[in-house]
């Protein structure tokens, strides 16, 4: 009899096979990640589809993303821009960024894409500082515990009716443990509660199950 992970990958299999198949620059950010040491902390390709849609849907032009690793998120994110838009994405770790600069310029996307290196709080406050044009969707996957802060940051470089996408919500089901420790399930709790709380912010968080095992993740709309 097959565990319950082994019924989710076959269903996500049989999902990714028909809704989101792979192709040769998808697969190659892959491969070339996995032969660079970078951890297989990618999203699942039905996820990043699904990244892909809300970013059509939201008619981006201008999307930011926290945490790049490899560049695959990017590349699905990327894929669903117009000619002239732009994705602006930021990576902690130079070897991560590297993996990711060529990882997109084999998917022809290094003329709308740009990673830019060093601890994300900086690169927002950097980025802030520099006025930029309003982002119509954020998409947050970096260190959890920095999760509260990310929102704030993504608030002030957002419009009204921009998305704010936070990944591994879940933490394995502790999410619910008020009183943990841990910094993720603590910074991920506290980016929950002001999404929750928040006048300008209306959102709503998903528990999923798939290849990448029990997880979730929490969407937020920028209000008026
Ligand atoms: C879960 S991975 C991103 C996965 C990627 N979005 C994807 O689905 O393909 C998280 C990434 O965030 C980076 N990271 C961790 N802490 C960071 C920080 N303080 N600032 C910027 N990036 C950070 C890590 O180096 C790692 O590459």
């Amino acid at each position: 009899m097959s565990t319950e992970p082994d019924r989710w990958t076959a269903v996500d299999d049989y999902f990714t096979g028909l809704l989101a198949p792979p192709d040769p620059a998808l697969t190659a950010a892959l491969q070339e990640s996995e032969a660079a040491g970078l951890p297989a902390i990618n999203v699942a390709p039905n996820q990043g589809k699904l990244l892909h849609l809300l970013a059509q849907l939201q008619g981006a032009h201008r999307i930011l993303e926290i945490g790049t690793l490899g560049g695959y998120s990017t590349i699905w994110l990327a894929r669903a821009l117009p000619a002239d838009g732009h994705l602006l994405t930021l990576e902690y770790s130079p070897e991560h960024a590297e993996v990711a600069r060529a990882n997109l310029a084999r998917a022809g996307l290094d003329k709308i894409t740009e990673v830019r290196t060093g601890p994300a709080l900086d690169s927002l406050a950097a980025l802030h500082a520099e006025s930029p044009a309003p982002f119509d969707l954020v998409f947050i996957d970096a260190d959890k515990v920095n999760n509260p802060h990310y929102v704030e940051w993504s608030l002030k470089l957002t419009r009204p009716g921009s998305l704010i996408v936070v990944d591994n919500v879940v933490r394995g089901g502790h999410v619910t443990d008020a009183d943990s420790d841990d910094p993720a399930i603590r910074g991920t709790r506290a980016a929950l509660e002001l999404i929750a709380s928040h006048p300008k912010l209306d959102g709503t968080a998903v528990q999923t199950v798939g290849t990448k095992g029990y997880d979730g993740f929490a969407l937020a709309r920028v209000l008026d």
